[in-house]
């Protein structure tokens, strides 16, 4: 009943943005951050392992934690929810804004075309301070974090931690989306981070169908003109096949 009404409002919207959190990557093997038993904020301190003051009191611990989840995304592939979005945009060239919170490149990986990444990339890296004419890499010690030897500046994970602004670009075209769009399909977050959750919010405000895919509540349900409960693997391939298959 949910899935063909909102499968009636993906067949009519011009414009649809989707919003995707860490449940997305789930049935790819990804842990989330909130899930109860297995996500990392079950196990690991937010504030320890997701900000620029843990990280600069711990750095080899946040380091090699960073290191541990880049090298799990070595072993883990895309999943038929994200498949289901690269190929709905591939057939309905810029009519889909895809938006994720996630930093592990599934989405990219799946063939998605210019997706909007809040909260940045896992795998890439930066200074932690802002570079000097002196930085370069130094070797460091195993599993601790390169190093300039000059000034001492240590590389960090390309990611977004908590306190810190989103790359401007990035989001404001996120928001144009939103405040665009006719449909918004809300997937896999718990809707608890701002300013990414307020972008489901906007949407519903500017006028759009909200609908949330999500297995467990989460706190955009109250956004939502839909709520699906189902997974991400499961529920967008059917959301997003074509009618026809000739489509
Ligand atoms: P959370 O871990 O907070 O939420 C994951 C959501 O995915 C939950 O609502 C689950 O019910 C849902 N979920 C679990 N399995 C699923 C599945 N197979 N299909 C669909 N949904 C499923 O993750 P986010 O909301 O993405 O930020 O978290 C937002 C941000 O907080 C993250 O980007 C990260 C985190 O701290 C930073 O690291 C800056």
């Amino acid at each position: 009943m949910g899935v063909a009404r909102v499968r009636a409002w993906l067949q009519t919207a011009r414009r649809i943005a989707v919003l995707t959190g860490a449940g997305m990557s789930a049935e790819s093997g990804v842990p989330t951050f909130r899930d109860a038993q297995t996500g990392y904020w079950a196990q690991y301190r937010p504030e320890d392992m997701a900000t620029e003051a843990g990280y600069r009191a711990q750095p080899g611990l946040v380091w090699r934690w960073y290191a541990h989840r880049r090298a799990l995304l070595r072993g883990v592939a895309p999943n038929a929810g994200h498949v289901a979005l690269a190929h709905f945009a591939q057939r309905h060239p810029g009519r889909l804004t895809l938006i994720t919170q996630n930093v592990d490149g599934l989405h990219q990986q799946a063939g998605s075309p210019d997706v909007l990444c809040l909260h940045g990339d896992l795998l890439a890296d930066r200074w932690l301070n802002p570079p000097r004419p002196c930085c370069h890499l130094e070797d460091s010690a195993a599993g601790e974090p390169p190093y300039c030897s000059t000034c001492g500046n240590l590389l960090r994970p390309g990611v977004v931690w908590f306190g810190e602004a989103l790359p401007l670009a990035v989001l404001e075209a996120a928001q144009q989306a939103a405040r665009a769009c006719d449909l918004m399909l809300v997937v896999g977050t718990a809707g608890a981070v701002y300013p990414a959750a307020g972008l489901a919010r906007l949407a519903r405000e500017a006028g759009a169908q909200v609908a949330v895919l999500n297995p467990a509540p989460s706190e955009l349900d109250d956004a939502a003109h839909a709520v699906l409960r189902g997974t991400a693997a499961q529920c967008l391939p059917a959301l997003l096949a074509p009618a026809d298959p000739q489509e």
